[in-house]
């Protein structure tokens, strides 16, 4: 989904905070294997939220060396009992899921309003098409634990929920009210809930 590259490779230099469409080249001289590497897939992360999940994130951030190759990867855990991945996007790419330990339930939802969930356990695949919302829920009594895959160096993230409860600054309470069809009270309950961001 990403451009094409138009070399070999381009590890990113992120030293001079310059963006083009993605990031600089480093100079050829400079590159070596560790910007090709990352260990950090390799432990599980620590769930430490409420909500229940916990992701490692292996994209051109962590990868410098995946600026221009249009694709990354992040380990996701799920905590047992409802450890949730909230509704959100990946506005720059589809994502494949494939379930490592446990099962989850899943699913999108189209342009047309459709929910396409179903039930995947271990060993099996799922794929979120590009910029559709989609969520995963682990509602069995053991972690869960799962690998996905993007189409994008840098697949971008938008939560359904704290973007629109926590953003900054925060939307007026009357829109939430009118789009959510309550009242401004309800809507100020609500983002107490959510931290600021
Ligand atoms: C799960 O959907 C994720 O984007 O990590
Ligand atoms: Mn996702």
């Amino acid at each position: 989904f990403d451009p094409d590259l138009l070399q070999d490779l381009c590890v990113a230099d992120t030293s001079k905070g310059i963006k083009v469409n993605g990031f600089p080249c480093k100079e050829d001289t400079n590159i070596t294997a560790s910007d090709f590497f990352f260990a950090g897939l390799a432990t599980p992360a620590v769930v430490n939220n409420s909500i229940g999940f916990a992701a490692t994130q292996a994209n051109v951030d962590s990868v410098p060396g995946l600026n221009t190759l249009g694709i990354s990867l992040n380990r996701v855990e799920y905590s047992p009992n409802g450890g949730l991945v909230p509704p959100h996007t990946h506005p720059r790419a589809t994502e494949i899921i494939f379930i490592l330990e446990g099962e989850l339930d899943v699913g999108f939802i189209t342009t047309a309003n459709k929910l396409i969930s179903k039930t995947i356990k271990k060993g099996e695949v799922f794929v979120f098409p590009v910029g559709l919302l989609h969520y995963q829920q682990n509602n069995k009594d053991k972690p869960a634990s799962a690998i996905v895959a993007f189409n994008s160096q840098l697949p971008g993230i938008l939560v359904v929920a704290p973007a629109l409860f926590s953003s900054s600054p925060a939307i007026d309470n009357d829109v939430l009210g009118r789009t959510f069809q309550i009242g401004t009270d309800k809507v100020g309950e609500i983002k107490s809930r959510f931290a600021p961001s």
